[in-house]
């Protein structure tokens, strides 16, 4: 079996056989395709690549239908339930779990990193007092650009290297502060004696107590939904992360970018507006009334359905089962029956079965980091602090591929065609 497309054209009759590689045909391999030799030659049509690969990434694999994750090929739930997320961020960067010894150089590189310059806090204390920590926080990471300009020097591994480790170090301290500005909160350095997570927990919750000591329990579900969220493949800030970096923009820059591609309630801002979503519905009684809505096409149900996944995503698995091990310290929340019905009313009901949406990882997400004592405006920054890592791999992978090119759609024209000035007295 030949791996080749025979393409007949049928406006001149001509064949084309074109190579099949991976499951894809090159979009340029197209190109050839003409009716004359004026022509352009054929393009594909692909608005919010549906069906294109933008990249070839040994990082992160998804079967959306049979609801499959791996991060260098491990399974999800094995890293969510084995590993730690610092641990999680090294494989997803190196493409392999650390040693013991590594691990240690990995924790003690991270913790050096972890302070702001105090130029940031006051850039940071700038911000209006009601601003939003995800406004605060993408605006912060693209600030830190400004501090290191060696970050411009992106062919240098051992400058991509420094970087990396200030990137993954400050994202907690930035959203930490971004969080205690907006609870007129005073800053709190970091306390080197805590894990990565239980620092950020100590950076967010201390107050006059002299020593802060996190909840296991809370400190273990945090960084599980860091490992959870770290890395999804190509998704819509992850390819803004590459995009903006394929112009050889410095990381800071990149990745303030890719955040605010997370901001959208389309992606990571959804956590934000289950939770809200939520509220709004009020009581379980009412979940009828608000799924009937839904397929009246009044708003969307928030935090089901995903691009990829058309089943379960496991991310919403295994998030279940900390929300009830977070619930066990915490107390439950009512909005969680809430949840429960209209995820136990949307698995049965047609519109959903049939559309293949099942809840994804935002689905329950909010709803523990409400019990963690966050407001829903946090929810998409502590995504950004486990999606950095994803995105500094995807970045640097980027950069290392031999065929990287400024990434440049083509477009269709369907304006005006060719027309003259008209003097503005003659309009
Ligand atoms: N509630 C109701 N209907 C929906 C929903 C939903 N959440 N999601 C999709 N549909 C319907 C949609 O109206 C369409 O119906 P029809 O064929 O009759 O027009 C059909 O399902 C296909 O939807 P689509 O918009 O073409 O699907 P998409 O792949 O472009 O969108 C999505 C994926 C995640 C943007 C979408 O499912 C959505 O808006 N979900 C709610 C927001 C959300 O939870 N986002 C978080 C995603 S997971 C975290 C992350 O990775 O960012």
């Amino acid at each position: 079996m030949a791996d080749t497309l025979t393409i007949t054209d049928n406006r001149t009759g001509r064949q084309y056989e074109i190579p099949i590689t991976d499951g894809t045909i090159r979009a340029m391999d197209l190109r050839q395709i003409k009716v004359d030799p004026d022509d352009f030659g054929l393009m594909s049509n692909d608005p919010a690549f549906l069906n294109t690969a933008s990249c070839r990434s040994a990082i992160t694999f998804i079967d959306g239908d049979k609801g499959i994750l791996r991060y260098r090929g491990y399974p999800i739930e094995q890293l969510a339930e084995q590993g730690t997320f610092i641990e999680t961020a090294y494989l997803l960067l190196d493409g392999n779990l650390p040693t013991e010894t590594e691990l240690v150089t990995w924790r003690e590189d991270l913790s050096r990193h972890v302070m702001l310059h105090e130029n940031i806090k006051k850039f940071m204390e700038g911000f209006r007092y009601d601003a939003h920590p995800m406004g605060i926080f993408l605006s912060s990471v693209g600030a830190l650009s400004t501090f290191y300009p060696e970050a411009k020097e992106i062919d240098d591994p051992a400058s991509r290297r420094t970087q990396t480790l200030r990137l993954i170090a400050k994202v907690p301290s930035i959203a930490a502060y971004a969080f205690r500005h907006s609870v007129g909160q005073p800053y709190i350095y970091p306390d080197s004696e805590l894990s990565y997570t239980g620092n950020f927990l100590n950076m967010l919750f201390k107050r006059t107590e002299p020593v802060y000591r996190p909840d296991p329990v809370l400190e273990r579900a945090l960084d599980v939904l860091f490992i959870l969220h770290a890395d999804h493949e190509q998704n819509c800030s992850t390819s803004a992360m590459r995009n903006i970096g394929s112009s050889n923009a410095d990381p800071y820059s990149s990745l303030a970018g890719a955040a605010a591609a997370l901001y959208g309630p389309l992606h990571g801002g959804a956590n934000e507006a289950v939770l809200r979503m939520l509220k709004r519905i009020g009581s379980v009684d009412q979940v009828p009334a608000f799924v009937k809505s839904v397929k009246n096409g009044e708003g969307r149900l928030m935090g089901f359905g995903h691009r990829v996944y058309k089943s379960y995503d496991p991310r919403a698995t295994v998030i279940k089962a900390t929300a009830d091990q977070v619930f066990d310290v915490t107390g439950r929340d009512p909005l969680l029956d809430i949840a429960l019905e209209l995820e136990r009313i949307a698995l049965q009901d047609d519109y959903f079965v049939s559309r293949k949406l099942y809840p994804n990882v935002d689905f329950y997400s909010g709803l523990i980091y409400q019990a963690m004592g966050f407001a829903p405006a946090m929810f998409p920054v502590l995504f950004a602090i486990g999606r950095t890592a994803g995105w500094i791999a995807q970045w640097e992978e980027m950069l290392c591929d031999d065929t990287r090119k400024i990434a440049r759609p083509r477009q269709i024209y369907i304006g005006e065609s060719q027309r003259d000035y008209v003097p503005i007295g003659d309009r």
